[in-house]
């Protein structure tokens, strides 16, 4: 069995993000990420410091507009719109869950698909379904750097994906089926799990239940990936398998934490640097 180690990807990946930022620099260009976090919660207060200090490291501008629960969506559309037009903000993130009086998809609608970097507007949603190039969310494009660092290529493979959210399971299946692997697509609603999750090569799993995928629902030699983060009750950080038990039985496997987790933020910094040479390179041909 081997441990995919994304926190070292991460690692290595960030260490080469700065690096050709540090190059842009010398040609007068430093990359720009604006974050929008509205409210307090905790969770959401923790990624953006997270993504705030990576970008911070890499030698992204960023600069974060905290909002209280109570702002207007016309306030927050306001502020997207100057975003939009400043040219030193290369990447837009407004970092979601948001309150229920915020219509999401408007908001998402509202930013520039240009700035897009976390692959959330339907343009460029559109765009990964139709094989194009485009942003594609963080995490699932860290599952597929993690595969392709490992050498697991997706090409035939019976791929279970547990989880049909917007920013994890639907972007993964497209990307996977983009990779020419079949792919399975579970939810809550699927009647019998076990049954999806047993004949795949590949489970991927992210719903943020603790302890869903146990050793009896994979297949000998599977490859097991985990982007579920839970609290357990005594504090301890762990995805959605029972990894002591899973582990024994899988080839690969993800852990958590140091699995996927790091990966998200490694993209975020990835599609930022795009989103900053894909201006310079509109610039260039306007001249
Ligand atoms: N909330 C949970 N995951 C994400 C993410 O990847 N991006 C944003 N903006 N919000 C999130």
């Amino acid at each position: 069995m081997t441990i995919l180690d994304g926190k070292k990807l991460a690692a290595k990946i960030r260490k080469n993000v700065k690096e050709e930022i540090h190059t842009l620099q010398g040609e007068g260009i430093t990359p720009g990420l604006a974050v929008i976090l509205v409210g307090d919660d905790p969770a959401s207060r923790t990624y953006v410091n997270m993504k705030e200090r990576a970008c911070e490291e890499a030698n992204i501008y960023s600069i974060v507009h905290k909002m209280p629960t109570s702002i207007s969506q016309d306030k927050i559309l306001e502020i997207l719109d100057m975003m939009n037009k400043n040219d030193y903000i290369d990447g837009i993130l407004v970092q979601l869950p948001l309150p229920p009086h915020i219509d999401t998809n408007k908001i998402i609608e509202a930013i520039d698909h240009n700035k897009d970097v976390d692959g959330f507007h339907p343009f460029n949603v559109g765009r990964l379904v139709a094989g194009l190039d485009s942003y594609v969310s963080c995490t699932p494009l860290g599952v597929m750097k993690i595969l392709e660092e490992y050498k697991i290529d997706p090409k035939g493979l019976n791929i279970c994906i547990v989880g049909a959210s917007n920013i994890v399971g639907k972007p993964m299946l497209n990307l996977l089926l983009n990779a020419n692997a079949t792919v399975d697509i579970c939810h809550v609603y699927t009647k019998d799990l076990k049954s999806h999750t047993k004949k795949a090569d590949v489970v991927i799993v992210g719903v943020g239940k603790a302890g869903l995928i146990t050793e009896d629902m994979i297949k000998d030699d599977a490859i097991v990936i985990d982007i579920g983060i839970n609290r357990t009750e005594n504090g301890k950080l762990v995805g959605d398998v029972d990894f002591e038990n899973v582990a024994k039985k899988c080839s690969y496997i993800t852990p958590v934490p140091g699995g996927v987790g790091p990966m998200t933020i490694a993209m975020l910094l990835t599609n930022t640097l795009k989103a900053a040479k894909n201006r310079i390179a509109k610039k260039e041909q306007l001249k």
